[in-house]
C-alpha cells in the first residue's frame, strides 16, 4: 500500500517492465550507423530474404531503460543475502578482481616460456602451498574447473593409486544418503559401482552400514565434511579407519571448507584425497555455471598420479610447472582457471592466517544464530549445533512448505535458500548465511521469515501465490530450463 492507502502502482511497474517489442512505436530510431567503408556486396538470393521482418523501433533512451531495468533483475551477491545452503554465496571482494586484472596476469599466456611468467608460476605455487597447508596433505593440482571436475579427477587419481597396488580390481565406492548429488556422478564416471550408505539418527554416517560393506571390493567412500546436514560429523574417523582397514581410500569432499579453515584438517582426519570448491570457500565469483576451480590435494601416495600440469619451485629457485611422473592426464586446458586461482589467492594472502580463523569462526557463529532466531518456526531434524549451515524442515506448517517459503522470500528481496536437499530432510529448506554478512542483515531476514509464517498461518492458501512482486511467478521450472520460450510474440487478442 501506498501511504495514502492507494493500491501500489502496478502500472507503474508494468511500465518499467515493458518488453522491446511493447515499446516500439513506428519511425523511432536510436542507432544511426555510420557510412559503409566496406565495397558494396551483391545481395544475397531473394528466396534466402526475409521480408516484412518485425524489428523493434525504439529509441536510444529506450533502449537504455530497457536492458538497464533487465540488468537489475539479475540477484546476486552484490544486490542483496544470498542465503543458498551449500553454494556458498558470500561477498566477493572488489580487491580480488583488481589483482586478477594485474596485465602480469590477465595478460599472460598460457603457452609462454617460463621464464616470462615467474610471478604467474609463483602465484600458483603460493596457492598450492597454502592448500597443503589448510587441507594437511602434501601434494596439490590446481587444475580442475569445478567441484564436480575435481572429484572426478579425485576419484580417478584414487583408482590409479589402487591399480599400481595391485588392487584394481576393487569397485564398490560408498556414498552416504546425504551426499551432494555430483559424487555418485563422479564415481560412477570413474567407474564404480556406487553404494548408498544411509545416516544414522543422530546425523552421522552409519558406521554399521560402512562395516557391512568394508570387504575386500571397496575400493573407497567419498564423504563431505562437514556434510550437507551442515554438521560435522562425528563418526568419520573411525569411517577413514574401518575403509583403510579393508583396503579402500577415503576421499573428502571438501566443498564446506569455510567451517574448517584455519581449525581442522582434513587430511590429518585421515582422508587420501580432498577437493575444495575455491569459488565458495575463497570468495570468487561462481553461480549459473560461472568458471570454478576445484582443487585436490592428496597424500603422498597419491601424488604421482595427480593431473598435471603442478607449479614446483626448482632447486635454483624458480618457478615452473610440470606433470606428475603418472598422471591421470589433463582435466583441462592450460594451468587450470587461472583467473579465479589468482582471485582465490589474493582473498588469502589479504585476509592471512588469522583471517582464516575468522572465516570459519563467523561462519560458523552466523548458521548457529539462525538456527537460534528460526527454530521456533521450522522442524530441525538434528538437534545439534551446527557448522556453516543449518537445514530445517517446513513441515510444520501446511500452508508454508520449502517452496512457498522461498517463494515468499523474494517478495521480500532475498534470495531463496536451497530447498529439498539433502534428500534425507523432508520439506528441506538448507541456509548457508556464510561469514561475511552483518547481524542486521542476518536480522532482516529471520524477521522476513517471521513475517512470512504470520502471513501462512493467517491465510493458509497466501503462500501457494507467492512471487507477488516478481515479473515471473510460479513457473514450470523444469520446462523453463530445458525449453525456454525466448522469443517475443504478440499477445492473443
Ligand atoms: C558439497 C558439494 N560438493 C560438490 C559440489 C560441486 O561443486 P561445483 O558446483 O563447483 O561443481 C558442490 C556445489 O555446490 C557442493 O555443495
Amino acid at each position: 500500500m501506498t501511504p495514502d492507502g492507494a493500491p501500489p502502482l502496478r502500472e507503474a511497474a508494468h511500465n518499467r517492465r515493458r518488453l522491446l517489442m511493447e515499446r516500439s512505436r513506428p519511425g523511432r530510431e536510436g542507432v544511426t550507423l555510420p557510412a559503409s567503408d566496406a565495397p558494396p556486396q551483391p545481395m544475397p538470393d531473394a528466396a534466402m530474404l526475409r521480408d516484412g521482418l518485425e524489428l523493434p523501433e525504439v529509441t536510444e533512451g529506450e533502449v537504455v531503460r530497457y536492458f538497464t531495468h533487465l540488468s537489475q533483475l539479475n540477484f546476486s551477491v552484490d544486490t542483496n543475502f544470498y542465503p543458498l545452503g551449500s553454494c556458498t554465496m558470500k561477498y566477493n571482494p572488489k580487491v580480488n578482481e583488481a589483482v586478477a586484472a594485474l596485465p602480469g596476469f590477465a595478460l599472460a599466456h598460457p603457452a609462454q616460456p617460463e621464464r616470462q611468467v615467474q610471478g604467474a608460476l609463483e602465484a600458483l605455487f603460493r596457492l598450492q602451498t597454502f592448500l597443503q597447508e589448510v587441507s594437511g596433505l602434501p601434494a596439490v593440482s590446481l587444475a580442475p574447473l569445478a567441484g564436480a571436475q575435481g572429484e572426478l579427477a579425485g576419484v580417478l587419481t584414487l583408482r590409479a593409486a589402487l591399480e599400481a597396488r595391485g588392487e584394481g580390481r576393487r569397485r564398490k565406492m560408498l556414498i552416504p544418503d546425504t551426499a551432494h548429488g555430483t559424487n555418485p556422478a563422479s564415481a560412477a564416471m570413474a567407474g564404480f559401482q556406487v553404494v548408498h550408505v544411509p545416516s544414522d539418527s543422530g546425523g552421522d554416517i552409519d558406521l554399521g552400514a560402512v562395516r557391512a560393506e568394508a570387504d575386500g571390493d571397496i575400493a573407497g567412500v567419498m564423504f563431505t565434511q562437514p556434510t550437507t546436514l551442515g554438521l560435522f560429523d562425528r563418526n568419520a574417523l573411525e569411517m577413514c579407519r574401518v575403509v583403510h582397514e579393508a583396503g579402500g581410500l577415503v576421499y573428502a569432499d571438501g566443498a564446506n571448507m569455510n567451517a574448517l579453515l584455519g581449525r581442522a584438517k582434513l587430511g590429518q582426519m585421515g582422508f587420501d584425497v580432498v577437493h575444495m570448491n575455491l569459488h565458495k570457500t575463497f570468495s570468487t565469483p561462481h553461480g549459473g555455471g560461472g568458471p570454478g576451480a576445484g582443487p585436490i590435494c592428496v597424500s603422498a601416495e597419491l601424488a604421482p598420479f595427480l593431473p598435471g600440469p603442478v607449479a614446483v619451485r626448482r632447486d635454483d629457485g624458480s618457478y615452473g610447472s610440470e606433470t606428475p611422473a603418472r598422471s591421470i592426464g589433463r582435466v583441462g586446458g592450460a594451468q587450470g582457471n587461472f583467473g579465479v586461482l589468482i582471485r582465490a589467492l589474493s582473498y588469502i594472502t589479504l585476509l592471512g592466517a588469522d583471517g582464516m580463523l575468522d572465516v570459519s569462526g563467523n561462519a560458523v557463529l552466523n548458521a548457529n544464530y539462525l538456527l537460534a532466531k528460526l527454530r521456533p518456526l521450522y522442524d530441525l531434524p538434528f538437534d545439534r549445533p551446527v557448522m556453516h549451515e543449518v537445514v530445517f524442515s517446513a513441515r510444520k506448517r501446511p500452508g508454508a512448505t520449502a517452496l512457498d517459503v522461498s517463494k515468499r522470500l523474494l517478495d521480500h528481496g532475498f534470495h531463496a535458500p536451497t530447498m529439498y536437499f539433502p534428500l534425507v530432510v523432508p520439506e528441506a529448506l538448507m541456509i548457508e548465511p556464510t561469514e561475511t554478512e552483518s547481524k542486521e542483515t542476518l536480522d532482516a531476514f529471520v524477521e522476513a521469515l517471521h513475517r512470512i509464517d504470520a502471513e501462512a498461518a493467517a491465510d493458509e492458501s497466501f503462500l501457494h501465490g507467492a512471487p507477488y512482486d516478481a515479473p515471473v511467478s510460479r513457473l514450470d521450472e523444469a520446462r523453463a530450463a530445458r525449453r525456454p520460450e525466448l522469443r517475443w510474440r504478440e499477445p492473443e487478442a
